[in-house]
């Protein structure tokens, strides 16, 4: 009895790990991207102060406008990016909820949407929604699992509206390079594509090379649907608030589609954002020099085992070591791994074909228990190599 869409959009394999070790406290958990950070007190003062104010009620379906105005200094601030408030700025339930309204008003049955894989899973079935057909660009460990114009160009055809890009990316961490993204940007404007730029991770790069963002290119402004969220930047995956920031025809058509769809996101996680955008970034800065000595550490401890390659990932915090000196598949491997040391990992499979040979580990995890995973993993892993 269900309608024909359900069949196609697949269900995340990640959760299918998780699910497995819900009520085993017993485990490391390495799986979910969700920073192990508690909100900072300042973002979750506006929320009680927003309730005791009456912020209470239904708000505009792209969001308040002063929230949206303080987003507009965020973008201008830290991305390069210029928005007009009224028109090129919606608020939406984390990023999930612009990615997916994105897809919804761009894709039409039989467009092409290129997105990376290895990649976050909802990129795929955000496409298959649209009923676009989604197509695979590789991201390569040679090349640091950035994306590469010329891997985009042999995919380009007549069909293709929409390029997804994501870097930071998760699960690899890799990180686009700027003249990598010029020559997509290039690519775009002469083949007429529209993208779609996740910046999620926005702020978790270890690289020296100071990001350009696509939407701050001139030309591309009119192309370009960037999607922002406050889940991982401050540590507030459970509040659902992002933002989106356009084209007016585009973000116009994605906030009559949110008012039919969830109408706008909660309004106190909206006046939370706003003093998160607005407010102090030390909290971030120092969250983000923590993840640093992580990825520091778990590279250096998992280049260390018997069997493994692994390069430093650029940005987000996960790492993605290639097991496939092992010979067995990432799905069968995260099992033994589980049952041998009770650490949890994610298969590079889960993040599509060009993940296999791979494991995820999220190091969004205290320092002690990556140190406890590395030893349990440096005991376990080279007896498979015996
Ligand atoms: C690449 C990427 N994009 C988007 C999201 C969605 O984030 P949220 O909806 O919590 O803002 C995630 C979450 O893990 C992600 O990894």
């Amino acid at each position: 009895m269900l309608a024909e869409r359900n069949r196609y959009v697949p269900a995340s394999e990640i959760r299918k790990i998780f699910n497995m070790i819900i009520d085993r406290p017993d485990v490391l958990d390495m799986t979910l991207g969700v920073p192990d950070f508690d909100t900072p007190d300042h973002i979750k003062q506006a929320a009680k102060d927003a309730i005791d104010q009456g912020f209470t009620r239904y708000t505009h379906n792209a969001g308040y406008m002063d929230v949206r105005e303080a987003f507009v200094d965020k973008l201008r601030r830290d991305n390069q990016i210029d928005a007009d408030p009224a028109s090129e700025i919606m608020m939406t339930a984390g990023g999930m909820g612009a990615l997916v309204l994105a897809n919804l008003v761009l894709v039409n049955p039989g467009d092409e949407v290129l997105y990376p894989d290895p990649g976050f899973v909802s990129h795929f079935a955000h496409a298959r929604l649209a009923q676009g057909d989604p197509v695979v660009v590789p991201l390569k460990k040679e090349n640091g699992f950035g994306m590469v114009a010329a891997d985009i160009e042999e995919r380009i055809t007549e069909n293709t509206k929409l390029l997804v890009l994501n870097s930071p990316n998760n699960p690899t961490g890799g990180v686009t390079s700027n003249k990598e993204i010029k020559r997509i940007a290039d690519l775009c404007l002469e083949h007429d594509i529209y993208v779609l730029c996740d910046e999620a991770y926005e702020k978790f790069i270890y690289v020296d090379e100071k990001p350009l963002f696509v939407g701050s290119i001139p030309e591309m402004k009119d192309r370009t649907v960037s999607i922002f969220s406050l889940s991982k930047t401050y540590a507030m995956t459970g509040w659902r608030i992002g933002a989106c920031v356009g084209p007016s025809d585009i973000i116009g058509a994605m906030v009559k589609l949110q008012e039919h769809i969830l109408a706008m996101p909660t309004s106190i996680a909206q006046k939370a954002a706003k003093a998160a955008v607005s407010g102090p970034q030390d909290c971030v800065d120092a969250m983000i020099s923590t993840f640093r000595k992580r990825r520091d550490l778990i590279t250096r401890g998992l280049s260390a085992i018997e069997g493994i390659e692994v390069n430093p990932p650029g940005g987000a915090f996960y790492v993605f070591p290639d097991v496939s000196a092992y010979g067995i598949k990432s799905y069968d491997l995260v099992l033994k791994i589980l049952e041998e040391t009770g650490v949890v990992t994610v298969h590079g499979s889960a993040f599509g074909d060009h993940g296999e040979g791979f494991l995820r580990l999220c190091y969004a995890v205290s320092t002690e228990r990556i140190e406890e995973a590395l030893s349990r993993l440096d005991r376990y892993l080279p007896t498979l190599l015996k």
